[in-house]
């Protein structure tokens, strides 16, 4: 039921808040935030304090949220991580290492080629491998092949654009992250506990996010003509542009690519114009002033730029510079919140190009087949 909603994805979109809330709740006891709680994970502990490396395999929305993990294991734990596309991983007869923690990100757990790139891995056996399942549907395949099952609560997602899911993934591969950091001793206990009281804020970031629903419309209504777009993020928002760009293709059939930002000069620059629109994610963190510089590079050329930007980020709108302020977040788990305005940008222009959002042609929302 979409009940006040004109769209499945719009309410999954409005979701997000209480889904993140539920997610968290598995790991974090509301009143006593500076521990993880004892019952998450508790029967994996062994299984994750032996782990060496971590290897992700997932498709679309869900390998893009590995994208994000793989920031966070080597950035906060220092543990070596891979991540790939599991139509890639599975035919090309990957070196899997030994005491690999396998990670399957996938909302369905049907999808076919992640399950293939398990098995393969499993066919494989290398010495120490644990296989762990990040889902949406318990009753999966993918959670009945897999050692550990990691759940996402974002409760069933009908849109077949994701987006609770992704959200949700996001926020308990965090919690993995930290389980995973404090059980082999690689994250100290006072960053464990600034990052817990950093996710307890997310659901009202998110609420935050979603409050910007007007100036993100009326920023869309500069896309609905336009034949090609171009997402650029920089760290930990470099998969968010990834995302950014495959929302706004599946749904409103725009040509959209996802850059890193300091990729430009090795050849997107080229398709830069004044018809061209270029999406750029820009929260406070470490890489702002690299971003601003290829911000700059852009609008040099006449591109117009749409950016989402951090209200302390000291960028201001001027002409073919459009920006909507997001609040300030913490830059570890900004990629969560910035998820948000990609959606909904995506969402308002799909609908002003009058797109079917829920159900776009020829995609599916399980892919069971390869
Ligand atoms: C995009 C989208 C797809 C899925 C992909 C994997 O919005 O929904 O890219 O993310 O087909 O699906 P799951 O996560 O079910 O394995």
């Amino acid at each position: 039921d979409k009940g006040e909603f004109k769209h499945y994805m719009l309410k999954e979109i409005y979701e997000q808040p209480d889904a993140v809330a539920r997610t968290l709740e598995m790991a974090i006891d509301n009143r006593q935030a500076s521990a993880l709680r004892d019952d998450f994970l508790a029967r994996n502990e062994a299984q994750l304090s032996g782990v060496q490396h971590v290897q992700i395999i997932a498709c679309g929305t869900s390998y893009h949220a590995g994208m994000v993990a793989k920031y966070w294991f080597e950035s906060l734990m220092r543990l070596s991580c891979s991540v790939e596309v599991a139509s890639e991983f599975r035919y090309r007869n990957p070196v899997v290492l030994d005491n690999s923690l396998v990670i399957c990100i996938s909302q369905s757990g049907e999808t076919a080629d992640t399950l293939s790139a398990l098995r393969e891995i499993k066919k494989q056996n290398p010495a120490g491998l644990v296989s762990l399942a990040l889902c949406n549907v318990p009753t999966s395949t993918l959670v009945r092949e897999t050692d550990i099952f990691l759940p996402t609560l974002a409760g069933p997602e009908i849109g077949v654009a994701s987006t609770k899911a992704f959200t949700t993934q996001l926020v308990a591969l965090m919690l993995l992250v930290l389980k995973t950091g404090a059980v082999q001793q690689r994250i100290d206990s006072a960053n464990l506990s600034t990052l817990l009281g950093e996710l307890q804020k997310l659901p009202g970031q998110l609420y935050a996010s979603l409050h910007l629903d007007a100036p993100i419309k009326a920023m869309a209504e500069h896309f609905e003509d336009k034949k090609s777009c171009l997402f650029l993020g920089r760290g930990l928002q470099f998969p968010i542009a990834l995302e950014g760009a495959l929302k706004l293709k599946e749904i409103s059939y725009i040509h959209a690519e996802g850059y890193a930002a300091g990729e430009l000069k090795h050849g997107p620059l080229a398709l830069v114009d004044k018809d061209m629109p270029i999406v750029v994610l820009a929260p406070k963190d470490s890489m702002l002033d690299k971003l601003k510089a290829n911000m700059q590079e852009v609008h040099a050329r006449h591109g117009e730029l749409f950016v989402f930007a951090s209200e302390d980020s000291h960028i201001n709108a001027e002409e073919r510079l459009h920006v909507v302020y997001v609040k300030a977040v913490c830059e570890t788990l900004a990629p969560i919140v910035y998820s948000v305005p990609i959606q909904l940008l995506s969402y308002h222009v799909a609908v002003m190009r009058g797109t079917d959002v829920d159900q776009p042609r020829n995609l599916a929302k399980s892919v069971t087949v390869e």
